[in-house]
């Protein structure tokens, strides 16, 4: 049965049982299954999918039959993370492959490697994420969140967009997922310093910053790769119990503990983007709990033109992955 829109709304708007386990178990209820094997046949890579909600989301996709490459800084605890993968789904498809998102040469590396082995991609989660508790800088001098969160998925996606689109076809089209943060909803876009080199840095500022960030480069991406039979999307996962927010935020994991999410329902809205029928049909959506969600709640909070040509500037400039 399907959850009044009224009641859906109501629990978004009071935040804590939106995000937390009891939106994910009210909403479950007008749920159906996705049918098994649906992603049989398909080619799907997960950053930042050593553990958390990455890990979950590759645990969903090769429930569903895709094969799945974790894109992982860490080799040592990606293995384990596959190994433990393929313990509980015997036969699945679970490679490892190493990619610093935060590193544009490396980024860079990795997408050449995978064109040059793979045919067709048909799906990208850009999933890895953090908090850095102080200003720091890649050796390429940007802001940590900025390039993990932005400028690295911006050129993974450019960088694989022939194979997405040799991934997508007429009625299947390429799938690429931003998983972004409720945060978000707390900074607009902030673009005229985005380095963050100006006033006083906080973790959660940047987060919330590049999280909007993502948002916004979605639906930019969207018209981009529109032509290539590629869509994009963006979705914020409530909240869930991961290694990533009990050491990031130690003091909101204590007193949220038990309302949290399992990393399983964090990961549900990614895996099912990847996989349902209705986000094949639309593009430049936000999205959580399976459904569309505002990107903003105030009105007149949405980005100027100007504001969204200066992100996909940044971004083209930083990477230079041309316009
Ligand atoms: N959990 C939540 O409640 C929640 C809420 C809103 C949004 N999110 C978003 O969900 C995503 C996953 O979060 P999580 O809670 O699962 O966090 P997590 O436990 O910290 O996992 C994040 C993963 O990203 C990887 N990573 C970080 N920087 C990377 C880089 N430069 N290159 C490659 N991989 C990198 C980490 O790798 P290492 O193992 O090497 O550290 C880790 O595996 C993040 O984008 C986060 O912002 C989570």
């Amino acid at each position: 049965m399907q959850l009044p829109r009224l009641v859906d709304a109501a629990l978004d708007r009071l935040v804590v049982p939106g995000y937390s386990r009891l939106g994910y178990t009210v909403r479950r209820t007008g749920w159906s299954t996705l049918p098994s094997g649906c992603l049989s046949g398909r080619t799907i890579l997960v950053t930042g999918a050593g553990g958390g909600l990455g890990a979950a989301t590759v645990r969903g996709l090769v429930a569903l039959g895709a094969r799945v490459e974790m894109v992982v800084r860490n080799p040592e605890r990606g293995e384990e993370t596959a190994a433990a993968v393929r313990a509980d789904h015997p036969g699945a498809a679970v490679d490892v492959a190493v990619c610093d998102v935060s590193s544009l040469a490396d980024v860079r590396r990795y997408a050449a490697e995978v064109r040059d082995r793979e045919a067709a991609v048909h799906g990208l989660v850009h999933n890895a994420g953090v908090m850095p508790p102080e200003r720091t800088e890649t050796a390429e001098g940007h802001e940590t969140a900025l390039a993990t969160h932005v400028l690295g998925p911006f050129l993974l996606t450019r960088e694989l967009r022939p194979v997405l689109r040799a991934g997508a076809s007429p009625i299947a089209p390429s799938r690429v997922v931003f998983v972004s943060s409720g945060g978000m909803y707390t900074a607009a876009l902030h673009i005229d310093d985005p380095e963050f080199r100006q006033g006083t840095y906080s973790g959660g500022a940047a987060y919330a910053r590049t999280k909007r960030m993502q948002v916004v480069l979605a639906e930019l991406l969207a018209d981009d790769l529109a032509g290539d039979g590629t869509v994009v999307h963006s979705m914020h996962p409530g909240w869930a119990d991961t290694p990533g927010v009990a050491s990031s935020m130690p003091g909101f994991h204590r007193v949220t503990g038990p309302l949290l999410r399992t990393e399983a329902q964090g990961a549900d809205t990614v895996v099912w983007l990847q996989a349902a029928a209705e986000p094949g049909h639309s593009t430049g959506v936000f999205w959580h709990d399976r459904a569309p969600r505002p990107t903003h709640y105030l009105p007149r909070g949405g980005e100027t033109p100007q504001a969204r040509a200066a992100l996909w500037t940044l971004c083209v400039d930083a990477t230079g992955a041309g316009a």
